[in-house]
């Protein structure tokens, strides 16, 4: 079964994008087959053009209007653009409005269940692009810097997270907090990250993401960190690695 992994957090720049790119390519790099989705209009995922799927795009996806069609390649990204927006602005008041991605990966099924995995990029909002990816998804990745306003918000995001779950979606099988951008020359980085691992016990990833600035330079060169500098990889490796071990299926 294809785990439908969606990256949230309602707060900016606590590494969701980074998050989805890097482990997606580890993930390919590991041999799975793995579909990006970038479903924020700012489209910082969308800078991997060298992967984008052809003729189709976010908006068009989550609409309905578009189905998937495969390329025989691997390692694919839907992409997006500010257009994106717009679904927010229309559709935020429509029936069914979080069910709108959910029934798109319903309707290319087939072609979703040649992938291992699906990634899922979300907005720093708690909008309605982010309810649809929590929606549509049956695991979810919570990334969170060692901060303590980043710690505090958390607390925010599980408590909408969890109603989405009772309410929207029964099917998720797992959901997980990623420290990132930890820095240990700072004194609380470590505070925090024993405080996080204490409060989600179970629900946060052994494997941590250090500050490292080839992870910041790597969007420049429109890549990932795994092409740009492998040897600087191995956070995002290992959490690869950890995520094959946590298959729920
Ligand atoms: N491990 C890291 N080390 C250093 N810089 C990082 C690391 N992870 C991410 N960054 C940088 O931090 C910034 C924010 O990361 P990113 O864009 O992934 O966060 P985001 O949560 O997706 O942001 P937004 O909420 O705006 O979508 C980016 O400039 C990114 O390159
Ligand atoms: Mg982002």
């Amino acid at each position: 079964m294809t785990r439908i992994i969606a990256i949230s957090n309602q707060k900016g720049g606590v590494g969701k994008t980074s998050t989805a790119l890097n482990l997606g390519a580890c993930l390919a790099e590991k041999g799975k087959k793995v579909l990006m989705l970038d479903l924020d209009p700012q489209a910082h995922l969308s800078i991997k053009e060298d992967i984008w799927l052809e003729g189709i795009d976010g908006l068009a996806f989550i609409k309905g209007e578009k189905e998937l069609k495969s390329n025989g390649r691997d390692f694919n990204l839907i992409h997006s653009d500010l257009s994106l927006s717009s679904f927010e602005s229309e559709f935020s008041n429509k029936l069914g409005r979080d069910q709108y991605l959910q029934r798109a990966i319903r309707k290319s099924e087939e072609e979703i269940s040649k992938y291992d995995f699906v990634l899922i990029d979300t907005p720093p909002n708690l909008g309605v692009l982010t309810t649809n990816a929590l929606t549509a998804c049956n695991e979810v990745v919570i990334p969170v810097q060692t901060l303590e306003f980043a710690k505090q918000g958390l607390e925010i995001f599980l408590a909408m997270f969890k109603s989405v779950e009772e309410i929207l979606n029964p099917n998720i099988k797992s959901w997980n907090v990623l420290c990132t951008m930890v820095d240990f020359r700072r004194k609380q980085d470590k505070e925090i990250l024993e405080e996080l691992k204490n409060e989600h016990k179970g629900h946060i990833f052994n494997t941590f993401i250090r500050t490292n600035s080839k992870v910041a330079e790597s969007p420049r060169a429109q890549t990932d960190v795994l092409s740009y500098a492998k040897n600087r990889a191995e956070d995002y490796i290992n959490l690869a690695e950890e995520v094959l071990k946590n298959d729920k299926n």
